[in-house]
């Protein structure tokens, strides 16, 4: 069942690919207008939506971070990140023109549950995005969109994060057509870009065995930091909880524009340190930023492990190791940059002797609060 592969996770992690196109699949009516048919959810209400909030833990509130940068940009709607288990406690202000998105690949992550419930309480429609099928989540929500990747066996998530990215980039694009926010051609320039990431995703898998054999030199290392900025920074968070849960070294993901306010105290000799670049080509002054932010900690004896996009020479002088990604829109990047940290923390773990699959005091689905 493993098809081959030595664990789950790495079998997981080369599914990727289908799990982002499945996702994408018949999403669209023969004129390329999206449609979200299991979205029963009034379209006049989803017009008047002032403010979207998600909700969810761990990996699956990091694929909502990501996504509020691409559906605050295409939709101009607010949208906020919480994870389950705070929103609750924090009397949030909820009514009937906010829509909860509750992420989640198993559908039963009780904390994500209760926000649920919490949620429809105070008036606000629920759509979540949900991988397994028949799960109590979606049952309790308004509407569903499902993820398609397939069973994710290994407790750590690969393939369910790449695909609540892909699913939450739907929903964005969707409302930004239902309310008008974007012309259609530029929803389908987008779409189109998103069909192309499984190809792409592919390539970063390919090149794999570079990651493995840095991972396996690293083995002893003690405490492993990640920095990244915009989309790159939950990307970096990401990056870090896979090492935590995998091979149960410290490692920590900071916004590199925080480096500076506290951070960087951190660095000194040899301290490995990655670093998400983002596109050269992309946002004014966001590729420069990080550049800078690399110098200042190789000044300060930082080892450093670059993931960046083909043809990025700027790079060079500074990184230690690059892990070369193909090149895509900003939004769309983190489908790739996450990719190359999720085999360095398997190729970590299994250096130490570990069980990826089912690492200690971890379950697959958290059913108590
Ligand atoms: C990390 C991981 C967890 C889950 C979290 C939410 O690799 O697997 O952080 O992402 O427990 O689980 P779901 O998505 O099932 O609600």
């Amino acid at each position: 069942e493993k098809g081959g592969f030595s664990s789950f996770m790495d079998k997981e992690i080369h599914d990727q690919p289908h799990a982002v196109a499945d996702t994408l699949l018949g999403r669209t009516d023969p004129s390329g207008k999206l449609v979200l048919d299991d979205l029963r959810i009034d379209e006049a209400v989803l017009r008047s939506v002032d403010k979207i909030i998600v909700v969810a833990c761990g990996t699956a509130a990091y694929s909502g971070h990501v996504a509020k940068y691409a559906i605050e940009h295409w939709c101009r709607i607010p949208v906020e990140v919480e994870l389950a288990h705070e929103f609750r406690y924090r009397d949030p202000i909820v009514d009937e023109k906010t829509l909860v998105v509750a992420v989640t690949q198993s559908g039963e992550t009780m904390d994500t549950l209760m926000a649920v419930r919490h949620a429809r309480e105070q008036g606000a429609k629920v759509i979540s995005i949900v991988n397994t099928h028949g799960s109590t989540i979606p049952r309790e929500s308004d509407a569903v969109l499902y993820t398609h990747a397939g069973p994710e066996i290994a407790v750590a998530s690969t393939k369910a994060f790449l695909s609540q990215i892909t699913a939450a980039y739907l929903l964005g694009l969707y409302l930004a057509q239902l309310r008008g926010n974007k012309f259609p051609d530029e929803i389908s320039a987008i779409l189109e870009d998103l069909r192309d990431m499984p190809r792409k995703i592919q390539t970063v898998i390919e090149r794999g065995e570079y990651v493995r054999a840095t991972a396996r030199s690293m083995k002893d290392a003690k405490s492993v930091l990640f920095l990244g900025r915009h989309v790159g920074f939950p990307v970096a968070l990401e990056g870090a909880l896979k090492l935590k849960e995998l091979a149960y070294i410290h490692a920590e993901g900071f916004a590199a524009g925080e480096l500076k306010h506290g951070p960087i105290a951190l660095i000194d000799e040899g301290q490995p340190v990655f670093v998400v670049v983002p596109s050269p080509k992309g946002r004014e002054g966001l590729h420069s930023k990080v550049i800078s932010n690399i110098q200042e900690i190789r000044a300060r004896g930082a080892r450093t492990l670059v993931i960046a996009e083909d043809g990025d020479d700027a790079v060079r002088p500074y990184a230690d190791e690059i892990f070369w990604i193909p090149e895509s829109a900003t939004l769309l990047s983190p489908l790739l940059a996450v990719v190359p940290l999720q085999i360095f923390a398997m190729a970590l773990a299994t250096a130490k002797g570990l069980d990826v699959d089912q690492p200690r005091n971890l379950a697959k689905s958290v059913t108590v609060e």
